[in-house]
């Protein structure tokens, strides 16, 4: 159920998302399209690759030209970061270093230029001070900002773009899984797996995802709530969920999937590794095969999107095996750590908040 009524497929001018704020309701949130006021643009140099020239502008739609090498050989990347609103009604974000790195990284994989670290953190600060009204009020979720990076410039080969095309928009969102009011059910389906060796699974490539579609749409079909995916080789190791890397507990051992290449490096993934190992768990990067899971306590998700989303049952083989969730869970009390530091709750002990 969407709250406002979106013209132009969901784009809007600034005249227009007046009309949509106007219209808000922070608490019917989920994960839909709401344009906001600013978006931030900067083009490499088709030289030297470099970056400058950066500038916000009102959103709206953008001029790609049908030669470009993202619409015709899919050169692109995303990010995915939050701005939080704390109980004092200030806006800060999360490790955006850590997401600049990621993209260059990932530039590096599809040979585009990608912006500095500096430029990267400073397009974020620029473009959230810009749409910091969207910042939803603190406790009704998060503005999710989606950093794009593709191959705006022409070709006609298969080959690099010439010139690169930085854009960030902003979205207020509450929580991927909307309307879910239980535990997350997934559906191991090895029909397909997301990403091979060699491939681009370990990058936020944007050609990792539609390949997903047609699986995930079937198991949402049968009630599910998602899919876990297995290793494209043997069909036995747990990789990713469709938009988030997967963790186990078994007693005081905590495990996921290792970043070899076919998992991305969630950033969330990497915090919760860390503030598990501070609160004394055994944390370990393995290859988890499907037999280990189904004998695990509990089961979650960590992502941007997601945050961290507990995992009520896992489903193999049209078998369904049950985990323990609720408020007495490891999951819970991870769960409780990482948003009470990224909503300013709980002390950031780690210069990892960056307040804007
Ligand atoms: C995120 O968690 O921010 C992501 O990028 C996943 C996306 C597919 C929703």
């Amino acid at each position: 159920e969407t709250f406002y009524q979106p013209t132009n497929n969901g784009e809007a001018s600034n005249r227009e998302t007046e009309d949509i704020y106007a219209k808000m309701d922070w608490d019917k949130l989920g994960f839909d399209v709401i344009p906001t006021d600013y978006m931030y643009i900067m083009k490499s140099n088709e030289q030297d690759g470099t970056f400058s020239n950066g500038a916000l502008v009102p959103f709206g739609t953008i001029d790609i030209n049908p030669h470009s090498a993202v619409l015709n050989y899919g050169q692109g990347l995303f990010e995915g970061m939050k701005a939080y609103r704390t109980t004092d009604g200030e806006v800060q974000i999360f490790r955006p270093e850590e997401n600049a790195l990621r993209m260059r990284m990932g530039a590096e994989r599809l040979l585009m230029p990608s912006p500095s670290v500096e430029q990267y953190v400073e397009a974020v600060k620029q473009v959230v001070r810009a749409n910091k009204r969207w910042v939803p009020p603190h406790g009704k979720g998060a503005l999710y900002l989606r950093p794009l990076l593709f191959g705006s410039g022409s070709v006609m080969g298969i080959s690099p773009a010439p010139q690169c095309t930085f854009l960030i928009y902003t979205n207020p969102i509450s929580n991927i899984y909307k309307g879910r009011t239980e535990s997350l059910s997934l559906l191991i389906d090895n029909k397909l797996p997301r990403a091979y060796p060699g491939g681009t699974g370990g990058v936020k490539n944007i050609g990792n995802y539609a390949p997903v579609f047609q699986v995930v749409k079937e198991a949402k079909a049968k009630g599910f709530s998602d899919v876990l995916f297995l290793d494209a080789v043997e069909h036995k190791y747990i990789e990713e969920v469709s938009s988030c890397n997967a963790f186990i507990v078994k007693g005081k051992v905590i495990s996921t999937s290792p970043t070899l290449g076919t998992i991305l490096p969630g950033i969330t993934r990497k915090t919760i590794i860390e503030l598990a190992s501070d609160l004394g768990y055994q944390v370990k990067e393995r290859k988890i095969s499907v037999k280990e899971l189904l004998r695990a306590n509990e089961v979650f998700c960590t992502g941007t999107a997601v945050g961290i989303s507990d995992v009520g049952s896992v489903t193999y083989k049209n078998k369904c095996i049950k985990f323990k969730t609720g408020p007495d869970t490891v999951t819970q009390k991870l769960y409780d750590l990482i948003t009470g530091i990224h909503a300013g709750l709980l002390e950031d002990k780690k210069g990892w908040i960056v307040k804007i």
